[in-house]
């Protein structure tokens, strides 16, 4: 089946369904996730969304704060563009019906969090994710323009490749046609031809076998696009979170909101040991790289597998008030948390690297764009500021929807695109084959590309992960296309890419820190 849309977007998270919002005023938008609208690590934001917007704060101190955290490696500009828009974005999602916190005076109640040196979060509980997304998802599915396509898994995209062309890595002129799509439900593989794609396919955490992201989290968008052979950059720089609540046998872990700490909540050993000051003035509240490495470092002397966090002091009805699902997910693992200690470990949280695009959000590959946290921007570039995601995914979102939007009226499509193959290829005997590895890449990644690497085990990491390539590119041949195969696929190239830029990184910088170059290369 062909179907044909002005504009594709492979994403329902804060990137894919604000884009859609805007661009389908100017034309046909088909939405596809691949699984429900709901399920997107924009859902599980707790925190907030950062942005200036009391009389006291300033532009100059978002910026500042967003610099230095990114360790040198931001670009300035981008960093001052996306601070400055972020009013405006802001206004934008409350006019979609996103309801932000107030206080008793009627303004915005803002959180702060770490590396921030004001009040700027703009929440709703601490669940701002959610809040987003629902309000989103109502604006999406009244939209006359925008068809949503849930279950719908993207494979590729199409460029000249599928003409039979020859594409390289030095191609200047890579031009994407769409995407093929695998219906979840038919099992058939659609081609979608597009005049513009977005890719908003979020993060990666996936490939670690820890993470606070949903298991939707496999980097597809990362894989596509580089498998295509467009431009991806800053892919070692992996943050951590801090503070995931420690129960090995649940998968995302569960986040305790940075927020917490910005209350009041101290960082503390099994013993009761207030750690932090011994690694960084700002305590509990340091950036997240570093409170990341200090826990880690605790959590090996001590031979723990997790520290604790401290909320015990703080008033509890004003605890409950503020957290109430955190509060609610303590009590039901038996941890009143206006009482007892919160045990807590970091887990692979956000990728700050990603597709690289431009200030209007294109990729490298023509009518591509990418938003969110598939996309690699500028803005956070060693490492990311909290609440700086939501952000970023919607400034970048509205870059994209107006250059696509100038450029759509210019643009055919493809039409001489060729039908998905599948000749030769059968269902793959066992399904073991497929879990099997994807668990080992997360064992390889958390035991090897974690929070402190080193040449050997970077070097460890590539061999195994070769060998895993190889078997999954073998099977992938002859099997009967499925999501669980591409996205270990996925998984894999994104590992691949982890490793590969960490390797090249010979400098310990922001999130990526090894043994071997303990110091800072000159800029
Ligand atoms: P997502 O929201 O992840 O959406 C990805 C979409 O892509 C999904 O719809 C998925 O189905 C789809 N998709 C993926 N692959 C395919 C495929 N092959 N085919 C079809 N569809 C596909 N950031 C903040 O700024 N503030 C916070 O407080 C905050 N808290 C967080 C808490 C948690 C627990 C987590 C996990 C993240 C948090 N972040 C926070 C980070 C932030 O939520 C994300 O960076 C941001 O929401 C990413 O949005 P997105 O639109 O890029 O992607
Ligand atoms: C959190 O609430 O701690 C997460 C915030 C973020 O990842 O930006």
């Amino acid at each position: 089946m062909v179907r044909r849309y002005d504009f594709l977007v492979i994403g329902s998270g804060m990137a894919g369904m604000s884009f859609a919002l805007k661009v389908a005023k100017k034309g046909k938008v088909a939405l596809c996730c691949k699984t429900g609208l709901e399920e997107t690590n924009t859902y599980y934001a707790q925190g907030g969304i950062a942005s200036v917007t009391k009389t006291t704060d300033q532009f100059d101190k978002h910026i500042e704060d967003t610099l230095i955290a990114g360790d040198g490696l931001c670009d300035r500009q981008v960093v001052e563009m996306v601070v400055r828009e972020a009013p405006e974005q802001i206004h934008e999602l409350i006019s979609w019906g996103v309801q932000f916190d107030k206080d008793e005076s009627g303004g915005f109640d803002l959180h702060k969090e770490g590396g921030h040196s004001d009040f700027r979060i703009l929440h709703h509980k601490d669940s701002t994710g959610a809040e987003i997304q629902q309000s989103l998802i109502e604006s999406i599915k009244k939209h006359p323009n925008i068809h949503v396509f849930d279950h719908h898994f993207a494979v590729e995209i199409l460029t000249q490749h599928h003409l039979g062309q020859n594409v390289t890595r030095h191609s200047d002129n890579i031009e994407c046609y769409g995407a093929y799509i695998l219906n979840l439900k038919t099992r058939h593989i659609e081609t979608f031809l597009a005049k513009t794609t977005l890719m908003a396919t979020g993060g990666i955490g996936n490939i670690y076998q820890t993470t606070t992201n949903p298991l939707i989290a496999t980097g597809d968008g990362i894989a596509m696009v580089y498998r295509a052979k467009g431009t991806v950059s800053g892919m070692e720089f992996v943050q951590f979170h801090p503070t995931a609540l420690f129960n090995p046998n649940e998968r995302p872990s569960f986040l305790i909101t940075e927020a917490m700490r910005g209350y009041g909540a101290v960082l503390k050993t099994k013993s009761g040991d207030c750690f932090m000051q011994r690694y960084d003035a700002r305590g509990s509240l340091a950036p997240r790289d570093i409170v990341a490495r200090a826990i880690d470092t605790e959590m090996k002397v001590n031979g723990d597998d997790y520290v604790c966090l401290d909320v015990t002091q703080e008033d509890a009805d004003k605890t409950r008030e503020h957290f109430p699902m955190i509060y609610k997910k303590c009590m039901e693992m038996g941890i009143d948390i206006t009482k007892e200690m919160i045990p807590v470990a970091p887990a692979a949280h956000f990728l700050c690297g990603g597709i690289k695009v431009d200030m209007h959000a294109r990729t490298s590959i023509r009518r591509l764009y990418a938003a969110g946290e598939c996309a690699s921007t500028g803005l956070h570039g060693a490492n990311r500021l909290a609440s700086n995601s939501l952000l970023e995914a919607i400034v970048y979102a509205d870059l994209a929807a107006k250059d696509a939007m100038a450029q759509v009226e210019s643009l055919k499509y493809e039409e001489r695109i060729p039908s998905w193959n599948d000749e030769g290829t059968r269902l793959p005997e066992e399904m073991v084959l497929i879990t099997q590895s994807q668990k080992e890449v997360g064992q390889i990644m958390s035991t090897y590309v974690g929070i402190v690497r080193s040449n050997l085990r970077l070097k460890r990491a590539f061999d195994r992960l070769d060998i895993l390539y190889k078997e999954t590119e073998r099977l992938f041949v002859r099997s009967v296309v499925s999501k669980e195969i591409c996205e270990l696929r996925n998984i894999i190239n994104t590992a691949y890419l982890v490793i590969k830029h960490a390797q090249e990184r010979k400098e310990s910088r922001g999130l990526h820190y090894t043994i071997d170059y303990p110091d800072k290369n000159p800029i």
